[in-house]
């Protein structure tokens, strides 16, 4: 299998090409829905965006390019958008209302809205949710200890500090995918860090380039789970992005005897390669809270590996999963149990005793992609049908996913 982009590049891709003086080709774009949002935002803020198949050209007129929105800016489902936009407008001389769907006006905004405040934004939260109001001004530098590890924090912070006069720099209590540290350096910014701190000198400005988006990591966990769990199976994946910020998942499989290999064929500005699986019996394991963010979006995934293994699998550390598209703690515990596994919540985690065989059920997707997928990745390995609830939610994230199993079930 190829696969269409990575959705965390893509947004972050589309956000820099407009924020860039110049046009900016990015090819082999995501199709996920929520990156569709993040083009309708900015198309709003007056960007000028081109689609063409799986290209999309950006025309950027830098930060002061951007117009004041004729309404607010639905973010749809997507969390990266309402939160790296947050800092892209908190530096801008207008006012604009970021919104979404009922999922992304439940989950907190206040993690960003806090830091862009100290620097000088006013940000109007509802109740600490979307809708978010923020009211751009000249900004002044920050040093930020992040309280939690947030890639989406990180990188509104570091958009803000673009804008403003001096360094901005962030302490993570844990890193966190570090995509945003590897592209910015591509488009002309530099980036320091030291340890944990991650820091940007503003005002800064951006240049266009060309940039070809690997295949997404996380919509390739769901193939490579599949292929372990199900009988007679393997599957190769090749040109897909492999950060390690973003592969920890991969570890863990190796971790519960999975028989999974990969390898990087280029580097920069991203490691990419290939990633091979086959059937395997597999036993549980202990997933700690230092790997959590390096495979917080495989949890789902995981989760059925753990359902299907010998013995007992938990991960702890991970209370973020109850803040996702679902609280993807209850939401899997549900649907596996559903199923006949053995799953059980923890405050900020859940423990699974694999073994018994699943059996198809009626289960939901709680308007969660990750949710859907991991379902029907459990399905085909259970007895009997399964009908998921609102399974069309994957688009969010992968459109062609139903499709590409079906064909690569047929082989
Ligand atoms: C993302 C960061 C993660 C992740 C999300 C995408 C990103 O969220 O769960 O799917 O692209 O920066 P947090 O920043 O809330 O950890």
């Amino acid at each position: 299998l190829t696969l269409p982009g990575d959705k965390s590049l893509s947004h972050r891709a589309a956000i820099f090409a407009a924020l860039a003086e110049g046009h900016s080709a990015i090819s082999n774009f995501s199709t996920a829905a929520d990156c569709a949002s993040t083009l309708g935002c900015l198309a709003a803020l007056g960007v000028p965006i081109d689609r063409t198949g799986s290209t999309v050209r950006i025309g950027g007129r830098g930060f002061a390019g951007l117009r004041k929105p004729a309404g607010p800016l639905d973010a749809g489902n997507s969390g990266s958008t309402l939160r790296m936009l947050a800092g892209v407008l908190a530096g801008r001389p207008f006012r604009a209302t970021l919104t979404g769907d009922e999922s992304l006006c439940r989950r907190p905004v206040e993690r960003v809205a806090e830091p862009l405040r100290a620097m000088g934004a006013v940000c109007t939260s509802t109740e600490g949710r979307a809708p978010l109001t923020i009211e751009g001004t000249r900004l002044r530098p920050l040093r930020y200890a992040m309280p939690m590890a947030s890639a989406q924090v990180k990188t509104a912070v570091l958009l803000a500090g673009l804008q403003a006069d001096g360094r901005t720099s962030l302490v993570e209590p844990s890193p966190s995918r570090d995509h945003t540290e590897r592209l910015l350096p591509a488009f002309g910014v530099s980036i320091a860090r030291e340890g944990a701190t991650v820091s940007v000198d503003g005002p800064a400005d951006l240049r266009a380039i060309d940039f070809a988006v690997p295949g997404d990591v996380s919509s390739a966990a769901f193939f490579v789970v599949a292929a372990l769990v199900l009988p007679h199976s393997d599957v190769r994946i090749d040109d897909v992005l492999l950060n390690p910020q973003r592969t920890a998942f991969l570890d863990v499989l190796k971790a519960m005897g999975g028989d999974v290999e990969w390898g990087t064929t280029s580097e920069q500005p991203e490691p990419v390669g290939w990633v091979a699986a086959r059937s395997s019996r597999m036993h549980g394991t202990v997933v700690t809270h230092e790997i959590v963010p390096a495979l917080i979006d495989e949890v789902p995934a995981l989760c059925v590996a753990a359902a299907c293994a010998e013995g007992s699998f938990s991960i702890s550390g991970a209370s973020e999963l109850r803040v996702k598209e679902s609280d993807r703690i209850a939401a899997l515990v549900e649907g596996l149990g559903r199923m006949g596994a053995q799953a059980h919540e923890r405050p900020a985690g859940l423990e699974i005793d694999g073994g018994p065989r699943l059996r198809g059920a009626a289960v939901e997707a709680h308007g969660d992609h990750r949710i859907a997928m991991a379902l029907a990745i459990a399905a085909l390995t259970a007895d009997g049908d399964t009908q998921i609830a609102g399974a069309e939610c994957a688009a969010v994230s992968f459109p062609e996913f139903f499709e590409l199993l079906g064909a690569a079930c047929r082989g």
